[in-house]
């Protein structure tokens, strides 16, 4: 890779994408760069990846750097922080995208407290105190103005409040985030940080392969009121919506991205 610090030294505002290099993630960082900010794109094992997204922006004229940090360890996560610190030396916006599915999906009454703990370091624990890091540094820049305002996403799922009873350890790992974003929106306001929730519905990345022909189905039998996939481009459009300002005024909001997956139909 060659070095990009060049391209680095006067970037307007920039963002920080956890889990950047695959799937929504990746998606959220390049319609962020098309809006103008410079990226610091985290992934955690796939750098080839990380490295191809970054070379596409870059390709398209705007600045990305990719940052290999696991958000479910302590020390990666000040790594991460103070990467972004240096490289950049500001930032506006936080997307807490990374997550991870169960590596099976076993029966509730069967799964193991190893999985338990392990969505929660990565799901839960890692984007909370990601965000309690991120949100002190947001607002001593705001102190000292070099940031005009704030801006922190939360994708938790559609199983922040459906049931699936097979991977009960995701559930409660996202009905958890619901919380956090809930509390640093409280936390926050008044203070020029905006924490908004964005809760995607079934998206057709990675994480549901293993699963595609049974939602294939449930999706054509009117399972999402739209009967469509949800594609990472459809939560991409509205973390740039939250990006620009659209939506500065919304602070603790839970927006359903999901095709109207949310609604309780008779
Ligand atoms: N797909 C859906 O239907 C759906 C629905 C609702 C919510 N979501 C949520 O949307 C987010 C993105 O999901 P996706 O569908 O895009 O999944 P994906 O295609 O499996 O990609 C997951 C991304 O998260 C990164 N990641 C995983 N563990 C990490 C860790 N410990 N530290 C840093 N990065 C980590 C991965 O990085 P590496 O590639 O480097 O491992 C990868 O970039 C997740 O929070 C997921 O729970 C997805």
């Amino acid at each position: 890779m060659s070095n990009p610090q060049s391209a680095v030294r006067n970037p307007q505002l920039v963002a920080l994408v956890t889990g950047a290099g695959r799937g929504i993630g990746r998606a959220i960082a390049l319609e962020l760069s098309a809006a103008g900010y410079a990226l610091a794109a985290n992934y955690r094992a796939d750098r080839a990846s990380a490295e191809t997204l970054a070379e596409e922006i870059r390709g398209r004229g705007g600045c990305c750097e990719p940052f290999q940090a696991d958000i479910g360890v302590a020390a990666d996560r000040e790594r991460l922080v103070q990467l972004c610190a240096e490289r950049f030396g500001r930032l506006d916006l936080l997307v807490n995208n990374a997550g991870q599915a169960p590596a099976r999906r076993d029966d509730m009454l069967e799964a193991t407290e190893e999985s338990f703990d392990h969505l929660m370091a990565v799901n839960l624990k890692g984007p909370y105190f990601l965000t309690q890091r991120v949100a002190n540094w947001m607002l001593e820049q705001l102190e000292k103005k070099t940031i005009p305002a704030g801006r922190i996403v939360f994708i938790t799922s559609l199983s922040a409040y459906a049931t699936s009873t097979n991977r009960g350890d995701y559930c409660i790992s996202k009905a958890g985030l619901s919380m956090a974003a809930a509390l640093f929106a409280d936390r926050l306001a008044g203070r020029g940080i905006l924490v908004v929730e964005l809760r995607p519905g079934i998206i057709l990345t990675d994480m549901v392969a293993k699963v595609k022909e049974v939602y294939d189905k449930r999706i054509a039998e009117g399972l999402v009121p739209e009967r469509r996939w949800g594609y990472p481009a459809d939560i991409a459009r509205a973390v740039r919506a939250i990006a620009n300002g659209d939506f500065d005024f919304c602070t603790g909001a839970r927006i359903d991205v999901s095709g109207g997956f949310q609604l309780q139909r008779l």
